[in-house]
């Protein structure tokens, strides 16, 4: 897909289609009233005639135009004027997207950057940024696995942007070259969750990580730390998770330094890589089983995040962790009761084998103490209860840092890519005492997110930090089963805005 902006010249321009906006009571957008002078009142006439309100999601695609070069032209619904928010703009571009396949469009330009969102500097920069990542993220398909590839209506091909001021192109120039490094990460997110477990093993996250190094040789270098050093490290919580499988543990740390300043403490992402989750010796039921090959997708969001960040270049020094394991029963596998000394020191009572990511997170949480980070986030499907609590709309956001969680919610709005805070007060600590050991791995009925993250909590007191549960939006099940890239725009738009890149 090519995406380019320009000032047009609609009148000569030709195209396969050209996009504008009708609001609801008829109201034509800017251009559509440009395009109906031209055409001698045609389009006044048409959304007269027709029954169409043009609430968001109606359109209508008109052929021979009288006086425009262009093939066709597609109304397109946007609602009451002054009513559309980000959302709402995604719908409408959601909308387009589908009624180009649908009529085998291969080529058109978008005049919807002047339908108006009314959000506090919400400019053409967001508006490209939110058509090019909105656009990719409906036509992903994974087709890697499948000997014969879908091959539907011809593809949309090419698709240009019209602004009206020069200034908006030289910002929409930086906002182009953002989304296609958002979009380039998300896809690696989507690709990667979305292989399944017999391929997709530590050595497989791994290996990602080395094609990551490969390609970004001049700020990328990989760190592998495998069962012998984790051994000699005492990284025996996240051991005892892959005791049962015959994949080796491996954490993949890919190491981005875009900034020469060595005195500039690295931002830390680590993200939980359970490659299956069969929940161990405490074995999950067998309904949708399947779906925790997607326990990896924390990693595979980490994986992606590095690919964004290395393709802007961004003045940061970031290490991203990819904790890749297995969850498996067996002979070896660990068990309830057993109690496990960690990396830190302190000692766990295993209750439940399927309360199995917070351990891995736990030593890897310790591990990276020795970077002396400015702030660690880490990233994992780690709850039912997240889902319980948010559904599939927002991740769960806990941290104890408060600057942080603004910077994030920040992030979450531009991107689109929302998330929801939860506490984490000391009052829920108690539901991890042990009798047997300093905590329990699993804090009963009641509120499972917020305990998990009160257990990691106990292993981040030596930096600032924030934990994003992804348990309900890291992949969608059922017709729609596919991994959804998450939250790696919430992440790479945190970077971005930390690296202050130029935008407006
Ligand atoms: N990977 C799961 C969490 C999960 C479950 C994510 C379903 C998405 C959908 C995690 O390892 C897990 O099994 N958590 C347990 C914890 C419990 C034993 C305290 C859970 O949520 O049931
Ligand atoms: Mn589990
Ligand atoms: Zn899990």
């Amino acid at each position: 897909m090519k995406f380019s902006i320009k000032i047009y010249n609609l009148e000569t321009q030709c195209t396969d289609c050209l996009i504008v906006g009708i609001f609801e009571s008829r109201r034509l957008s800017f251009i559509a009233e440009k395009l109906d002078i031209i055409s001698n009142g045609y389009i006044r006439s048409i959304v007269n005639y027709s029954a169409i309100q043009w609430k968001i999601g109606q359109s209508l695609l008109l052929h021979n135009i009288p006086n425009v070069n262009s093939k066709s032209i597609l109304l397109v619904g946007c609602g009451k004027t002054g009513e559309t928010n980000i959302k709402k703009y995604k719908m409408i571009i959601n909308k387009v997207i589908h009624a180009l396949k649908d009529a085998g469009i291969t080529e058109a330009i978008y005049c919807l950057i002047e339908v108006p969102v009314h959000v506090k500097e919400y400019n053409a920069y967001w508006k490209i940024r939110h058509i090019i990542e909105t656009t990719h993220d409906e036509l992903y398909r994974f087709q890697n696995l499948k000997t014969k590839k879908e091959t539907s209506s011809p593809l949309l091909r090419k698709i240009a942007l019209n602004l009206s001021t020069r200034d908006e192109v030289t910002i929409g120039t930086y906002a182009i070259q953002h989304s296609l490094a958002v979009v380039a990460g998300v896809k690696i997110a989507k690709d990667l969750g979305n292989m399944p477990p017999n391929i997709c093993n530590s050595i497989y996250l791994n290996l990602q990580a080395h094609k990551l190094a490969e390609i970004y040789s001049d700020t990328i270098t990989i760190d592998s730390i495998r069962q012998k050093e984790m051994q000699e490290l005492g990284m025996n919580a996240y051991l005892a998770v892959n005791r049962s499988s015959k994949n080796e543990p491996i954490m993949s740390v890919i190491k981005y330094q875009g900034n020469k300043d060595t005195y500039l403490r690295p931002i830390i992402l680590i993200g939980k890589g359970v490659t299956f989750d069969s929940g161990g010796i405490s074995l999950k039921p067998a309904t949708n089983m399947d779906e925790m090959k997607y326990d990896m997708c924390g990693a595979a969001s980490v994986c992606g995040i590095m690919k964004t960040v290395a393709e802007l270049n961004l003045p940061l020094n970031i290490i991203g962790i990819m904790a890749g394991c297995e969850n498996m029963p067996g002979s070896h596998a660990y068990c309830p009761g057993e109690v496990i000394n960690t990396m830190s020191g302190q000692t766990i009572e295993i209750l439940n084998t399927d309360a199995e990511g917070r351990l891995i997170l736990c030593d890897t949480l310790t591990y990276v103490e020795r970077f002396k980070p400015d702030i660690v986030i880490d990233i994992a499907t780690l709850t039912g209860s997240c889902v319980v609590a948010l559904g599939h709309h927002y991740s769960g956001l806990l941290s104890n840092y408060k600057p942080l969680v603004k910077e994030l919610m920040i992030a979450a709005e531009q991107s689109g890519d929302h998330i929801w805070r939860l506490p984490i007060t000391d009052e829920y600590q108690t539901q991890l005492d042990s009798n047997i050991a300093d905590m329990t791995n699993i804090g009963g009925r009641y509120a499972g997110t917020i305990t998990a993250a009160c257990f990691l909590e106990r292993f981040t007191r030596k930096y600032h930090w924030a934990h994003l549960d992804i348990a309900g939006t890291a992949w969608k099940s059922k017709k729609n089963k596919g991994a959804t890239g998450r939250p790696v725009p919430l992440l790479s738009q945190f970077l971005i805005n930390r690296s202050k890149l130029k935008k407006t």
